[in-house]
């Protein structure tokens, strides 16, 4: 792990994060992510050795416990800070829930009060307002968005503006998410290349449309694209419709 840091770093890595949430079998399978958690002292050695390794800060991000039997996530916060951890993240969940029910903002708030340590909250963000109320009841000193970011990459400065001002938050304009998309399309083709790019992409281009008018069969075009040439085209295709429409406006 220490080795794996140093490399980040050589990189250009500006913070470690070290996950010991990981639900998924076969990560857990080899003693890694939320395994860690079953085991205090070898995930302390971790988290020492590796903040000793480089000079960048290093945090962890930790689940609220194996199961409900076993839940350590305080535990852990104070092994994270006597560690030399700068801050830790905790998904409002146990290992065995996997991605079930509903994240434990209660649990979280408890671990806050109970280290100096700064700690940031996740699980199941899915809008501003709701951020806010979070954030305020539990008392975290900063909140991680998931999966509620995929396709919604504006996301961020949604909850930031409402967090900061408490107005409303504005979602973007259709053209400024056109053009965030194309210029996220562009992004991934010339990182990875036509061919694995536009196959990369779809993914993306799903999330983004999702609940969009006509997303449906936009997704199952793009999947049937021989190129992403193509690809591009109907992206631009898909908008100029979709701008044209009323029902969009
Ligand atoms: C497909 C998928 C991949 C993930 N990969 C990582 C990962 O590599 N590292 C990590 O710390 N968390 C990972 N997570 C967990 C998320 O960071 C987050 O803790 C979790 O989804 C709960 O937050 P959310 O409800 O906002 O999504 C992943 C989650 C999903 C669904």
């Amino acid at each position: 792990m220490a080795q794996a840091a140093r490399m980040q770093v050589e990189l250009g890595a500006e913070i470690i994060d070290i996950n010991m949430g990981c639900p998924v079998k076969k990560i857990v399978g080899t003693g890694s992510g939320a395994a860690l958690l079953r085991d205090e002292p070898l995930a302390g050695r971790i988290m020492e050795t590796v903040a000793r390794a480089v000079p960048v800060p290093v945090t962890v991000k930790i689940r609220l416990g194996w199961d409900d039997g076993s839940r350590n996530g305080v535990a852990m916060a104070r092994i994270a800070e006597a560690s030399g951890m700068r801050a830790i993240t905790v998904h409002g969940r146990t290992r065995a829930q996997m991605y079930a029910g509903q994240a434990d903002w209660e649990a979280i708030a408890e671990i806050k009060s109970r280290v100096a340590l700064p700690v940031i909250g996740n699980g199941d963000l899915i809008s501003a307002e709701q951020a806010r109320h979070l954030w305020q009841k539990s008392g975290v000193d900063g909140l991680m968005i998931g999966r509620a970011a995929l396709g919604r990459p504006w996301i961020f400065r949604e909850f930031a503006t409402h967090l900061t001002t408490g107005a409303p938050a504005e979602p973007p304009s259709l053209d400024e998410r056109k053009a965030v998309i194309i210029d996220h399309f562009h992004a991934m083709i010339a990182h990875h290349g036509p061919w694995t790019g536009h196959l990369l992409a779809r993914k993306h281009l799903g999330w983004f449309t999702r609940g969009f008018p006509g997303g449906a069969a936009f997704r199952d075009r793009i999947n049937h694209a021989p190129h992403a040439e193509a690809v591009a085209e109907m992206l631009h295709g898909y908008f100029d419709t979709l701008m044209a429409s009323p029902r969009a406006a």
